[in-house]
């Protein structure tokens, strides 16, 4: 007996991802149905080696589905995730609408999975941000062993964290560099991002830190520990798909660069590749299509007390996205929290 599973979202960047992971990991599914906007009716999309016809979100019933994973931006899911919930079905939302919201537990299942058990209060669950899922899976067993103070951490983050829209800018204006009259103008982002790189994600606040900064911040503390202070600068970079993360921690207790690399070996999600030799790191080109939160360059860093400085990548649409979202669909099956509905009628 399996889940029926809708995904909202479906011909995006992190629905397609969803489908393709849900497949791989062969979730126990009685059906998927893939839903988008009214662009997008019958459009196919693939599901391991199904072809689905994608149907309209509007006035679509969600009485008899099990799960919902909602992909389709901030606006989409505060007007539906609220109106899906109340039907009975749990909603797993990738957006930012419902993170911050004290009765919606914000969950990276390596670090805080038995927070999951809050979700009754709404039926959401939220994703975090790309940015930060990748960051806390990296903190979490550090923040075990030495006690985390305070985190320093710039992004270079690729175009798909714009979605589908980003990539495309990205393409045309690198051919548009090459074809005389072919230039492309910036348009979903607010400068040229072929050959450059934009020190700005999402608006900026009053501080002066963007909202992607402030973000990682306040996700940070909710989903690890709201005791850690993270300083962050979130810079856009012409990679399609892999965010990398430069990370610089001080700790409560001592730590070695030995001592870490053997904790991050051990600790869930994570691979380390860490050689101190030209091409002894991973790149986002590497990262891409991967589950693992590859970490490399540990090093003390001894311009601090207990200062450890490294390197870390991962798939922003797999383990930023579209990969938690599913384990998180995992961990409430695991747990016994969701029966399919079509077994308890
Ligand atoms: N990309 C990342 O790294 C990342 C990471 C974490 C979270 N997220 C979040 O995930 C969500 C989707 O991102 P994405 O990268 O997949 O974006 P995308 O490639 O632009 O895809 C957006 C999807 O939403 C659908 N959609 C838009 N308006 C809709 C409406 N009114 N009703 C129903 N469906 C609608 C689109 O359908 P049509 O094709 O019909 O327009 C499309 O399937 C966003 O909330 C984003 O913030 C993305």
């Amino acid at each position: 007996m399996g889940y029926k599973v809708a995904i909202v979202g479906a011909t995006g960047n992190v629905g397609r991802e969803m489908l393709d992971i849900l497949a791989e990991r062969a979730f126990p599914v009685s059906e998927v149905v893939a839903l988008a906007s009214q662009r997008s009716i019958g459009q196919e999309v693939t599901f391991g080696d199904k072809i689905l016809k994608t149907k309209v979100l509007d006035h679509y019933d969600f009485s008899d589905i099990d799960i919902c994973l909602m992909s389709a931006g901030g606006s989409v899911s505060k007007e539906w995730s609220p109106r899906i919930g109340a039907q009975g079905c749990v909603v797993i939302d990738n957006s930012s609408a419902w993170r911050y919201d004290q009765d919606v537990p914000l969950i990276v299942p390596e670090v805080n999975a038995d927070a999951v058990r809050g979700f009754t209060r709404k039926n959401i669950i939220a994703n975090p941000n790309c940015s930060t899922a990748q960051l806390v899976v990296a903190l979490k067993p550090l923040h075990d062993a030495f006690g985390i103070k305070r985190v320093v951490v710039s992004t270079y983050q690729s175009v798909s964290g714009a979605g589908k829209e980003g990539m495309d800018e990205l393409w045309s204006q690198t051919k548009g560099k090459y074809v005389p009259g072919q230039e492309v103008a910036a348009k979903k982002f607010s400068k040229p991002i072929a050959f450059n790189v934009i020190p700005q994600i999402d608006v900026f606040m009053e501080d002066g830190f963007t909202k992607e900064e402030w973000k990682m911040t306040v996700e940070t503390k909710k989903i690890l520990d709201p005791k850690i202070k993270l300083t962050a600068t979130c810079v856009r970079v012409p990679v399609f798909i892999g965010h990398s993360e430069a990370v610089n921690v001080e700790f409560e207790k001592p730590v070695t660069a030995d001592e870490a690399r053997e904790i991050l070996r051990r600790s869930p999600g994570i691979l380390v590749v860490d050689k101190r030799e030209p091409g002894g790191y991973v790149t986002p080109q590497e990262a891409a299509g991967e589950d693992a939160t590859y970490i490399s360059r540990i090093r003390e860093d001894a311009t601090v007390e207990n200062g450890l400085a490294f390197w870390c990548v991962s798939d922003n649409l797999r383990k930023g996205a579209a990969l938690n979202a599913v384990q998180i669909a995992e961990c409430l099956i695991n747990r016994g929290l969701i029966k399919p509905r079509a077994k308890a009628a």
